[in-house]
This record gives structure tokens, sequence and C-alpha cells, in this order.
């Protein structure tokens, strides 16, 4: 009987799919995937640790592992992802049921440690690492990692998420991400050009472009060069995420009124409006020149979604800083907003700065924020109603097998009740009604 998998993923659109890709790694190795923890001969827990919260949820989880490594002393747990990069051997020594340690530049180093037979651990004192033999952690970034062709085993039939870029250069000073994740490296445009033509081969309809900072790609060509000729592949819809505001260029803006596949969303972080803690963030531009952008692409393209993240109580903003962003998200119109604590993290610029907000003001921030946002949100979604849109089915909505969901080319998600349609058509659909998180609509 073949040996069994489980993955467990916390985290953004990256560590998805990375696990993706170990996934794909497992399954080239002949393992079938567990249908939970419990049935499984080896767990990867990929992890991380953007912020405190998500950090605190491996920390629940790998407690239960322990227990069951109890039960099955054969079992082998792998840890992946920021935490396993950030904290290294210790992380063995503290837990010393955990098995393997791989960071995400590493993901190759799994593919050793399953052909070597899963080796059981020696752990040796100070660790073992990839050069020594016995396969404890594998962290010293890979640069092959780059180009590596993975043999991917992806969750959808529809849509596919592709990397383009690795890691993260602008040092934002709250951000772990340039440490766990390390320099960026652009994919070469060739091995994402194919991966893209066998997708659009084997009936994908959409492809979402991944990096930390993807309109700054730059390889053999650059992001909007990147996105033509990913355009001319044929492939339906194309998103990217995420971009730097200060990487958002003109071209860009044109680049997305042009192409046909081209969606009309972006995620753009703002983070916040004041610019003095726009400067102590170390973004490299002011609330005028995100503003001017915005105004840019919604002259060019109407129709657009805009979407953001934002942190509240980050060290040293006042009530002034906050009303700025406050009155911001009321200026700007976002179409939705991802709004976060500020989480001190170990080694970045701001865990040395004073954490000054009380937890109760951050929260107070965050409530006024999203309160706002819910409204914004909701009165943009009524103007849609009555309005036809181009929906990509996704699938069925929960247990009801009457009712369908899927994508607007701008993200948001519509059900259509009543309806059935194969998984990856695209439909013309007429918004019927308008609610907080979906679109209800009929097909004409
Ligand atoms: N604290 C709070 N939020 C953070 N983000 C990144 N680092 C931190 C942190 N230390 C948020 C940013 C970023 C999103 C992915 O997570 O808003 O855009
Ligand atoms: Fe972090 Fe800033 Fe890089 Fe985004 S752009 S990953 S927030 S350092």
């Amino acid at each position: 009987m073949s040996k069994k998998y489980f993955i467990h993923t916390f985290g953004c659109q990256m560590n998805v799919h990375d696990s993706e890709k170990i996934a794909g790694m497992f399954s080239a190795s002949g393992y079938n995937v567990a249908e939970g923890a419990k049935d499984a001969d080896v767990i990867v827990l990929n992890t991380c640790s953007i912020r405190q919260k998500a950090e605190q949820k491996f920390y629940s989880e790998l407690g239960r592992m322990k227990l069951l490594k109890r039960i099955n002393p054969m079992l082998k747990i792998a840890v992946a992802g920021c935490i396993a990069q950030q904290k290294g051997y210790p992380l063995i020594r503290k837990f010393p049921y955990v098995d393997f340690i791989f960071g995400p530049g590493n993901l190759d180093s799994l593919r050793k440690w399953i052909d070597d037979g899963i080796p059981r651990k020696v752990p040796p004192r100070g660790g073992r690492s990839i050069e020594h033999g016995t396969l404890t952690t594998a962290l010293k970034h890979d640069p092959a990692h780059e180009t590596e062709e993975f043999p991917v085993k992806r969750e959808g039939q529809v849509r596919a998420w592709v990397s383009i870029m690795f890691g993260c250069n602008n040092f934002c000073s709250y951000c772990i991400v340039p440490y766990t994740r390390g320099r960026e490296i652009s994919r070469p445009s060739s091995g994402i050009l194919s991966e893209i033509k066998d997708l659009c081969d084997r009936g994908y309809k959409e492809v979402t472009l991944l990096g930390q900072n993807v309109n700054s790609y730059r390889n053999d060509i650059d992001f909007t060069e990147l996105l033509r000729r990913i355009d001319s592949t044929g492939i339906n819809r194309v998103r990217f995420v995420t971009s730097h505001p200060r990487d958002f260029s003109l071209e860009l803006i044109n680049a997305i009124a042009d192409l046909p596949g081209v969606c009309e969303h972006v995620h753009l972080p703002i983070q916040s409006a004041s610019d003095r803690i726009l400067d102590l963030m170390n973004r490299r531009y002011s609330y005028k020149d995100y503003i001017e952008k915005i105004n840019m692409l919604r002259e060019k393209v109407p129709d657009i979604a805009v979407t953001a993240d934002v942190i509240v109580g980050f060290p040293g903003e006042n009530e002034e800083d906050h009303l700025l962003t406050i009155n911001a998200i009321k200026e700007i119109g976002f179409d939705s907003l991802f709004a976060f604590k500020f989480s001190p993290r170990q080694g970045t610029k701001a865990y040395d700065m004073d954490d000054d907000v009380p937890e109760e003001v951050k929260s107070e921030r965050l409530n006024n924020l999203l309160r706002m946002q819910d409204e914004i949100t909701l009165t943009k979604n009524l103007t849609l109603e009555g309005t036809v849109q181009e929906i990509l089915i996704e699938g069925h909505s929960g247990k009801d097998l009457n009712m369908l969901t899927g994508r607007t080319r701008t993200n948001k998600i519509v059900t259509i009740p009543d309806a059935n349609e194969p998984e990856g058509t695209l439909v013309n659909v007429k918004i019927r009604k308008a609610r907080q998180h979906s679109l209800e609509a009929v097909k004409v």
C-alpha cells in the first residue's frame, strides 16, 4: 500500500502554491494524499510568520502533532515555509518530534528527503544540514530554486497560480518577508510562458501570477512585456498579486487597459495614508503618489476594481495619522480592504521601534476602518445591480448543487441559483441582488 502525505498550509497565496509544489513532489514519488493528518505517514506544516497570530496558529498545530506522533511513532513531520526559514534548527531542538525543516527557497530538498526514504533523524549537536549527509535542515537558499520546474499538483482545474518571481528587496520596515524569502529573483520568461501554454492546453481558464512585488519583475523581459506575451497564449483571464505602488507604472496601466485577458482588478497595498508613517514604513511613496496612480488607472480602465492592505497601529501612529487613512479610504473607495493590526516581527526595523499604540487602540482603529469599508463595499456592490457581467464558473456553492459560484473579472464572488454549467465555463449573467460579500445573478 502506498504511503500517504498530508499538508497543512498557513498564510498567503505564495504558501498555497508552494504546497501545490510540495504535493507534486510527493505524488511524483508515489505517495497518495491522506484524508487528514491522522491517516498520514508524513505531515508537512507549511508555515507563515507575517504576523504573530499566524505564528501562534502554527505552534498550536505543532502541539497537536506531538500527540499524533505519540500514537504513531513512525509518523514523520516536516516544517516548511517562513517560520522554518526564520527559526531553523533550534525548532527541532525545541520540538524534537520534528524530523525535517526546509525553507521556501529549498523546496527541492524535500525531493531528496523523500527519495532518501525519509531517513530517521539523527539529532546531532548543532544540527546537520543538507551538506553533511543526514538531512534535518535545508535552509541555505538554493539558487537553482528559481529556475527549477516543479511537478505541481494543482488544487483546481480552472484557475492556477504561477510563480513569476521570488523574494523581495523592498525591506518595508514592518515586514519579515525579505528575511524569510530572500532577495528578489525573477524567473526566466520561457519557463513561465511554457507553464501557461501547458495550462491552456489542459483547459485552465485563469492564471494568477505570483510574486511579492510582481511589477518589479525583470528577467529577459520586463513585467508589461511578460503580460503581453502571456495574453497572447490565449488564456482567458490573467491576474497578478501583489503590486507595489512605487513600481506601478504608466506602461503597466496601459497594458491593463489594452490586453483583453488582463482582468480589471489590482491589489495595491496602501498600508497608510500618512506620509510620516509611510516614511517610517520605508514604503518610498507619498499618499499623493498613490492617489495619482489610482486616478490614472481609473481614467484608463474605468471599471477597474481596486483592493488594498492597510496596517493600523504602526509605531508612532497617532489619531491624526489614523484620520488621514480613514479619509483616504473614503476618498479612494476601495472595492475591498484587508486591514491588519501592526505586529512586531523580530529582525525587522520596526521591531526596534516603540510599539506604542495600545492593543485596545489598535482594535478600535481596525474596527473604525472595517466598518467604513463595509459601507463602501456594499454601496459599490449595489451599483452593479442590473449590470451584465462575465463570470468564470468555479463550481457549486457548498452543499447546494443547484447553486453555482464564480467570479467577475473584477474578482467579485457571484452566486447563480438554479443553474447548472460545467466548472470552467465563461457565462454572462445579470446581477439581481448585491450583498456585502457576494452578488446574486441570473444567466442572460
Ligand atoms: N504587522 C501587520 N501587518 C503586516 N503585514 C506585513 N507585515 C505585517 C506586520 N508586521 C501586512 C501588510 C502586507 C500584508 C500581506 O500583510 O499589509 O501588505
Ligand atoms: Fe513585505 Fe514590503 Fe516586500 Fe511586501 S513589498 S513583501 S510588505 S517588504
